[in-house]
């Protein structure tokens, strides 16, 4: 795990940004794995400032979404399809026939799962995944117990999981208890993860993720195991981290030759 901490959400965004446009200049036929909710907002943004002056080019981009709202009709404001389409796809030039989100009206759930795996498979895998942090933990919405090796399938919300998404939607009884999320398994085959968090919310979660044991409890800290997981945080994400100066000296010291941003 390399973890970068910079003084604010503006700017460990922007880093996030530049690696998503240099995994796309590099392959210009990636897949991208994308996440929802506020952290990656302005990650969006900024890749949507970048298609627009820089030319950044999506068209050949793949892209799965980790997870989606089970029951919700696909224009309801809180769905991600909604939320996609207004921070992203709506902004740069994915073509839509490439673009992949968990249906969360399929008639059969486990058939779709499958076939959700399947079409990663046959797109050549994730190149990079973008992730949040659930205050609990979560990766996707796989909440604290979810098996380690576990694939896209149906996933039960936590209370605390729905308390915090109910800012997202009119009455907190309005949020589902169900989601379909891409699993931990299906996350750590990816070749790259950048996982992202801000504010002192997070601090705890992003502690144990990083530098507690790796458990089931904590699904954020499976990616101790993963080959090459970036976790790029604000000051106030990494407030509970023992060895954020260290973190520091590090990424401000790498040698010429290893900078990659
Ligand atoms: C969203 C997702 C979740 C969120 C996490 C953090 O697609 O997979 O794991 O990343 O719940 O949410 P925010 O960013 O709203 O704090």
């Amino acid at each position: 795990m390399e973890i970068i901490i910079l003084p604010t959400a503006e700017e460990a965004s922007e880093v996030a940004a530049r690696l998503v446009a240099r995994q796309v200049l590099e392959k210009p036929e990636s897949v991208l794995g994308l996440a929802t909710g506020s952290t990656p907002c302005r990650l969006y943004q900024s890749l949507a400032r970048k298609h627009h002056s820089e030319a950044l080019d999506f068209s050949r981009i793949t892209s799965f979404n980790l997870d989606e709202y089970v029951g919700l009709d696909p224009a309801h404001p809180a769905t991600y399809h909604r939320f996609m389409e207004e921070n992203l796809f709506s902004k740069v030039n994915l073509a839509r026939e490439r673009i992949h989100i968990p249906d969360g009206l399929a008639a059969d759930v486990p058939a779709h799962c499958a076939a959700y795996e399947q079409a990663i498979r046959d797109a050549g895998g994730i190149d990079l995944q973008i992730l949040g942090l659930g205050a609990d933990g979560h990766l996707g919405f796989n909440e604290p117990g979810s098996s380690l090796a576990s694939r896209t399938r149906i996933k039960t919300l936590t209370e605390g999981t729905r308390r915090d998404n109910a800012r997202f939607f009119t009455s907190s009884q309005d949020v589902p208890h169900h989601v379909i999320t891409m699993g931990l398994g299906t996350i750590m085959d990816s070749r790259m993860c950048l996982l992202l968090a801000f504010g002192k919310g997070k601090a705890a979660a992003v502690a144990a993720s990083v530098e507690g044991s790796v458990t089931a409890s904590v699904p954020g800290s499976l990616l101790q195991f993963h080959p090459r997981a970036k976790v790029l945080l604000d000051v106030d994400a990494a407030s509970e981290l023992t060895r954020a100066d260290y973190y520091q000296w590090v990424y401000h010291n790498k040698p010429a030759w290893q900078t990659d941003l």
